[in-house]
């Protein structure tokens, strides 16, 4: 009854933003992501007679409160299917600062679902497993797959047709590089959760963001089977431009960019002016990810490395599915 996966963190190309069912994590548009091959996490479960509550260690420090009730949530999901009620131990550990918008949630609670199945014995195909972890973080669903994933938002009430499938494997296109850029590890002040409901509750301009996203989803698609960068790129950009817009215009506004998000948006459009093509996208933090190919990576990294802004650079390729591993967290 115990098992450990790995599962990499994705970054959205194009965002999912807003959620027309809350419990069940369901959204109001689709969304595509890369996962990355360097930004990962590692969950260790085992239920046990042993262990009379819940008990959650992340990065080897004890959780209780909130975050350790999502993780109870999805640990029900899990006994519920399995028809168990042994309390688990959970250790996870990742390599990169969580909730400061490296999609920590999505790798973490992608690997928690692989583990906590298997340790319950279900073997369930990936769509099973995408459709469990959607319910413990959205962008959990996407990080079940390697290579680019589109989240399909589906349109039944109990979302059985919301959930990931791959657009393109790891291999299709080697060349294509993320730069993640971590600017300040400082948690973030506003759960993407919060952040959404008052969006849609507020913002004037979530309409446009709904009427504008299948086009950018079919750009980002065709982007991404035709090895596009320049389509792909522009499109992403524009697209997180879009979904921080309507950030902005909510009431009160949520401005997840720090100052040194935006001098690394200004570095990047300089790149672009000395004809070294590369794109950024952000999240739900102040963190600045960059699209390039193989053969600006290295310059571009260096540049963004060397600049006091920025902590610690990763350069990601595309990364694997979640998968399960021997080497155990306890
Ligand atoms: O899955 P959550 O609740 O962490 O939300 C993710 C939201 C964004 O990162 C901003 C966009 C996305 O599609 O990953």
């Amino acid at each position: 009854m115990k098992a450990t996966a790995t599962a990499n963190s994705n970054i959205a190309l194009v965002k999912y933003w807003g959620k027309r069912n809350e419990e069940l994590i369901l959204p109001y548009n689709s969304s595509i992501s890369m996962t990355l091959d360097k930004l990962y996490t590692t969950t260790t479960v085992e239920f046990s007679k042993k262990y009379s509550k819940d008990e959650l260690t992340i990065d080897a420090e004890k959780i209780s409160g909130e975050e350790l009730e999502r993780v109870e949530k999805q640990l029900n999901l899990i006994r519920r299917a399995a028809k168990v009620s042994e309390k688990a131990k959970i250790a996870s550990a990742s390599n990169f600062p969580k909730a400061a918008g490296l999609a920590s949630s999505a790798s973490a609670f992608a690997a928690l679902t692989l583990a906590a199945t298997k340790a319950l014995d279900l073997h369930l195909p990936k769509k099973e497993l995408s459709i469990i972890a959607r319910q413990g973080s959205g962008s959990a669903c996407r990080s079940i797959y390697g290579g680019f994933v589109e989240w399909q938002k589906g349109t039944l009430e109990n979302g059985e047709d919301s959930y990931a499938r791959q657009v393109a494997p790891q291999n299709h296109w080697p060349e294509l590089c993320m730069i993640v850029n971590v600017l300040t590890p400082k948690q973030k002040k506003i759960k993407s959760r919060a952040g959404m409901a008052q969006t849609i509750a507020t913002s004037p301009l979530y309409k446009a963001w709904l009427e504008t996203v299948e086009s950018d989803l079919e750009k980002v698609r065709s982007g991404i089977l035709e090895k596009k960068l320049s389509l792909l790129g522009q499109t992403a950009e524009m697209n997180a431009l879009k979904m921080h817009s309507t950030m902005i215009t909510t009431e009160p506004h949520i401005i997840y960019w720090e100052p040194e998000t935006i001098v690394l948006m200004k570095e990047v459009m300089q790149l672009r002016e000395e004809a070294t093509e590369c794109y950024f996208t952000i999240d739900g933090g102040p963190q600045v990810k960059v699209l390039c190919l193989e053969r600006d990576a290295k310059k571009i990294e260096k540049r963004f490395s060397e600049m006091k802004e920025v902590q610690k650079t990763f350069l990601c390729k595309a990364g694997g599915d979640a998968k399960l591993i021997d080497r155990e967290l306890f």
